[in-house]
């Protein structure tokens, strides 16, 4: 099938020349740009914060919030300040020390940046939690990480399991009327009192900065751990792939409850001193056009989801706001179709920038830059200092055009670190001890474009999200209706993929539309309404293999109606 690229528009992008800086980049050179560079200290929150407070950026604007309630702004002196009162409020009411794990779990609110970066200024590693997580999904991450404090609201207080985490020593409520004792302690009143007066802790590049849980096709949720180094790759592709100059006002909406959210909502442009939109709140088009529009926004990172909910909502919508400040679109966490790129073109007038990266990688990887032309479909190039490849299952190089497995030669900067306390899982990524298997198929054409093909395992991914089937099917079968359950993800034209969960039922148990109303709730509930089967078809017996995993990729093809290929691991 010919493709046609759409070709650069503007001249001057900070990244001229791909092909040459491709081949003679070095990442010591980006290192430079740290001041750590010079006095071997190092915090990602001194070079995101107090390096700009102690310059002339000081009182440019790092962050504007809006959500229905609050709007406002801060300046980096003003972050350094409250990040600083945050560091001393933990200081003070927690026995947290470098390397403990403080976890976050709260909606967007410029406490939630506070509360982050200042643990960061601790040394301590900070694990944040999606708002909607329900019970089971905080209890599992809270336990493995043995976290010892959380920053949480009175709302959400009730879905952490206190009786059951005994190393959760101190509780940080963000809200009014809190009732205080050693364990609860009221963080706005805190931070309110607290000296603004911080000696950062210095930590070692490769120290523990974040911990992010995220799903596989088995078993429970592992933490993925990045380290303070990862800022070398995450400033450099600011600049390379986003493009951002020190006028610009940026816009990532992804939640810091995932890794686009810290990695690019936080770190990534406080980095690069650059001011940035916080917008809380839902998505919905008349805001999202609105914020564009009054924050004059010219960087744009967001999800093919969303596009995909933009498009939906029509051009007229779009004709009420004027989005003639954007100068750069960027898209991230699924594959972006044609059709929405095409859609960009029309509405933004501007070309939508794939990027292709994972929570293990830490940063961008495979990305389209504003110096080379688009070819819709194609995530892209690898960024300069990567080297990504399709290998097959043994590691080796397969030619252009051949489908296998997308990986990258292993030792970028952002790379994971850990998974949490499990080794194996962690060597599971790696072959040859050489290359990291992403678990995407996908090929590489003649021009050295990427083009993604899907997940060589079960994992979902749901609106952006990534949803582990295992997860959902171990919550299904909590239901008391439930003998067995499988979980797959069905395409759907909107949120990429659907969950869709196949069950069998107890005796006693009749299928009903009720039923599934309640099987719903009840995911929602213990886990989180994104990872709620959106479809469940009842069925007397589920395919299983005769060690008894339940074979999902027949699931599929039922669903799909496609052959069911070798069935003779099945049981009879
Ligand atoms: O399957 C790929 C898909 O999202 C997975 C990683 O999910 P997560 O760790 O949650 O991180 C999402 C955002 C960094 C990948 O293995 N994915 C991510 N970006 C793209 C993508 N699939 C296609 N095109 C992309 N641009």
């Amino acid at each position: 099938m010919k493709i046609e690229a759409l070709p650069v528009v503007q001249e001057e992008y900070q990244l001229k020349d791909y092909d040459a800086t491709a081949r003679d980049f070095q990442w010591e050179e980006a290192e430079k740009t740290f001041t750590w560079y010079e006095t071997g200290k190092v915090n990602m929150a001194y070079e995101a914060i107090d390096r700009h407070a102690k310059s002339d950026k000081k009182d440019k604007v790092a962050l504007y919030y809006q959500d229905a309630d609050r709007k406002e702004s801060y300046t980096f002196g003003d972050m350094k300040t409250w990040t600083d009162k945050a560091a001393n409020v933990y200081k003070e009411h927690s026995n947290l020390a470098k390397g403990d794990r403080l976890f976050i779990f709260m909606p967007r609110s410029p406490e939630l940046y506070f509360a982050l970066l200042g643990a960061v200024k601790m040394g301590t590693i900070v694990g944040p939690l999606f708002e909607a997580f329900m019970e089971g999904a905080v209890y599992d991450r809270l336990l493995d990480s043995e976290a010892k404090a959380i920053v949480t609201t009175p709302d959400l207080l009730g879905r952490i399991p206190l009786d059951r985490l005994p190393d959760l020593e101190t509780v940080f409520l963000v809200g009014d009327n809190i009732k205080e004792d050693d364990k609860f302690i009221d963080f706005n009143k805190a931070l309110k009192n607290a000296s603004d007066a911080f000696e950062i802790e210095w930590v070692d590049k490769e120290d523990g900065l974040i911990l992010h849980y995220t799903s596989g096709s088995t078993g429970k949720p592992k933490g993925i751990l990045h380290v303070h180094y990862a800022m070398v790759q995450q400033y450099q592709s600011m600049k390379w792939v986003m493009d951002i100059r020190d006028d610009d006002i940026y816009w990532c909406t992804a939640d810091p409850g995932w890794v686009t959210g810290t990695s690019y909502g936080i770190f990534g442009p406080w980095l690069a001193g650059t001011t940035s939109l916080i917008l809380g709140g839902r998505f919905s088009p008349d805001a999202w056009y609105k914020a564009i529009e009054e924050y004059k926004i010219t960087v744009w990172y967001s999800a093919p989801t969303a596009f995909r909910m933009l498009m939906g909502a029509g051009d007229g919508i779009v004709k009420k706001y004027d989005l003639t400040s954007l100068r750069h679109v960027l898209s991230v966490g699924e594959p972006l179709n044609p059709e929405v790129i095409k859609w960009g073109m029309q509405v933004f007038n501007k070309r939508i920038h794939d990027t292709w990266w994972m929570t293990e990688t830490g940063a961008q990887m495979i990305c389209n830059y504003g110096c080379l032309p688009i070819k819709p479909g194609s995530m892209g190039k690898p960024l300069p200092g990567v080297k990504a490849a399709i290998i097959d299952n043994n590691g080796v190089e397969v030619p252009p055009f051949t489908m296998g497995n997308l990986a990258i030669k292993k030792g970028w900067p952002s790379m994971m670190r850990q998974v949490w306390k499990n080794q194996e899982k962690f060597e599971s990524y790696f072959i040859n001890d050489e290359w990291y298997f992403s678990g995407d198929s996908a090929y590489m054409d003649d021009d050295g474009y990427f083009w993604f093909q899907g997940r060589v395992d079960d994992v979902i991914m749901t609106s952006g999200e990534r949803v582990g089937p295992f997860e959902v099917e171990s919550k299904l079968l909590e239901h008391p209706a439930i003998l067995e359950a499988g979980v797959i993800g069905k395409p759907d034209p909107v949120r990429g993929e659907i969950i869709k969960a196949f069950v069998a039922l107890n005796e006693g148990y009749e299928p009903s539309d009720e039923l599934i109303e309640e099987i719903q709730q009840f995911v929602k509930k213990g886990l989180a309404a994104h990872a709620a089967p959106r479809e469940i078809e009842f069925k007397d017996k589920l395919p299983k293999t005769r060690s008894g995993k339940i074979m999902r990729r027949v699931l599929k093809a039922w669903e799909l109606q496609l052959p069911t290929g070798d069935l003779s691991t099945m049981e009879d």
